[in-house]
């Protein structure tokens, strides 16, 4: 079948991307779903800032690709020996497609899947292969396993989890990474404990969730860091308790006043090292710096060894949340229906497929936080 789809054949094109068009809207050509492999018809995928990464040229994935890894959509086909879902079923991608027998699932680290790893470098779908084609005959990559900026796409039933039907769809979207990472970083990675002083780095799409999560278990205070005014006026919305602004103040020493001496639990969701470096400041002795962002693979961080030792710190990384997908986006979008993970506050706007240039341009600038692809469907 033909499917109208957003391509990346070129990273590293230089801003603004409403001129240089990174990714080219085009018909590509989409194979049925095979053993274990379910089309389906998206109808909303988000503009993550992992994905600017790919068009930047920090997070080099292989073109061409069908861009895209946060998104939900409806079941329209299953391959053969699908038994979980059926056509209607209602659907979040998981940016991991966990394969559940590596030792990693073995242990319920699912975002650390192995198969799912090489999968994701080389471009192929779980078990092999590529199901997009562009017309003149060459293979397309997927992203991520889930290929979201396409009206439709084939997916590994490990990408997806069936969600109810009641919940709206386009929004469902933000389930499949923002969410699940910023929520996921909180109760899964750090298990904050209620009352804890807490601080983000960051309040993107990605951090605005970190703060849900915090507001969510009831961490005190919740302190929003970033550069960007805008940003921190949707991170009180989201529930932080204080904000600073670090392109006025320095934020580790104005991070240490506030909370006399650095907060216990301290998130960066920035993707820099210096912010990273910064978080880790500004974290308190005995505390724990949950880094979340993506910075490109060549940078590294530079921190006093001695104070991890003599000042008890801890140092950690959180990926796709730590999540379970199929455990967890259900519940968050539980916690939604009761109103106690008010995620609409991320969503800036939807735009068209067309529009998607533009919308990584206003990403790029910090207007915004997240931007939603919503299809007509
Ligand atoms: N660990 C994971 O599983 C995972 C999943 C998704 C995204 N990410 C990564 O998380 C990071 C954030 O993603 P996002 O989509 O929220 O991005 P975003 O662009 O929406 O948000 C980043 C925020 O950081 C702010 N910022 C920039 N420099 C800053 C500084 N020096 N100090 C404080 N704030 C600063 C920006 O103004 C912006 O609000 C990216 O690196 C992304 O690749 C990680
Ligand atoms: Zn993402
Ligand atoms: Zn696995």
């Amino acid at each position: 079948m033909k499917s109208k789809a957003a391509v990346i054949r070129q990273m590293e094109l230089p801003r603004p991307y409403a001129e240089s068009r990174p990714l080219s809207i085009e018909e590509v050509e989409l194979d049925g779903p095979k053993e274990g492999e379910v089309l389906v018809q998206v109808a909303g995928a988000g503009l993550c800032h992992s994905d600017l990464s790919v068009i930047n040229g920090s997070r080099p994935r292989p073109v061409p690709m069908v861009m895209g890894h946060e998104a939900a959509g409806i079941v329209r086909d299953v391959g053969p020996g699908v038994k979980d879902l059926k056509p209607d079923d209602h659907v979040v991608f998981s940016f991991v497609p966990c394969c559940g027998g590596c030792p990693m699932c073995a242990v319920g680290r699912a975002p650390l899947c192995e198969p799912a790893y090489e999968a994701a470098i080389t471009g192929q779908l779980l078990h092999g292969g590529r199901r997009f084609a562009v017309s003149d005959g060459g293979e397309v990559n997927h992203h991520q396993g889930v290929s979201g900026y396409s009206e439709y796409t084939v997916a590994v039933t490990e990408s997806l989890v069936k969600i109810d039907k009641s919940y709206p769809i386009d929004m469902a979207t933000l389930f499949g990474c923002a969410i699940m990472t910023g929520v996921g970083s909180v109760v899964n990675t750090a298990k904050v404990q209620p009352g804890t002083s807490t601080a983000v780095f960051g309040v993107g799409g990605v951090g605005l969730s970190v703060v849900l999560g915090l507001k969510l278990v009831g961490a005190y205070p919740i302190i929003a860091v970033d550069t960007l005014e805008n940003k921190l006026d949707l991170a009180k919305q989201a529930g932080a308790t204080h904000v600073i602004n670090a392109s006025e103040v320095d934020p580790v020493s104005a991070l240490r006043d506030l909370t006399g001496g650095g907060a216990v639990d301290v998130f960066e969701a920035v993707g820099s090292e210096k912010a990273l470096a910064q978080a880790y400041a500004a974290t308190r002795k005995g505390g724990r710096t949950v880094t979340v962002g993506l910075p490109s693979p060549d940078s590294e961080l530079k921190i006093s060894a001695l104070s991890v030792v003599a000042e008890e710190r801890q140092l950690m990384g959180s990926y796709m949340g730590s999540c379970v997908p199929k455990r967890d986006i259900p519940r968050f979008m539980q916690l939604y229906r009761e109103g106690r993970l008010p995620v609409d506050i991320l969503n800036s706007r939807f735009i068209d497929l067309e529009q998607v240039n533009e919308g990584f341009d206003a990403l790029a600038q910090g207007e915004v936080a997240r931007q939603i692809i919503k299809f007509d469907i």
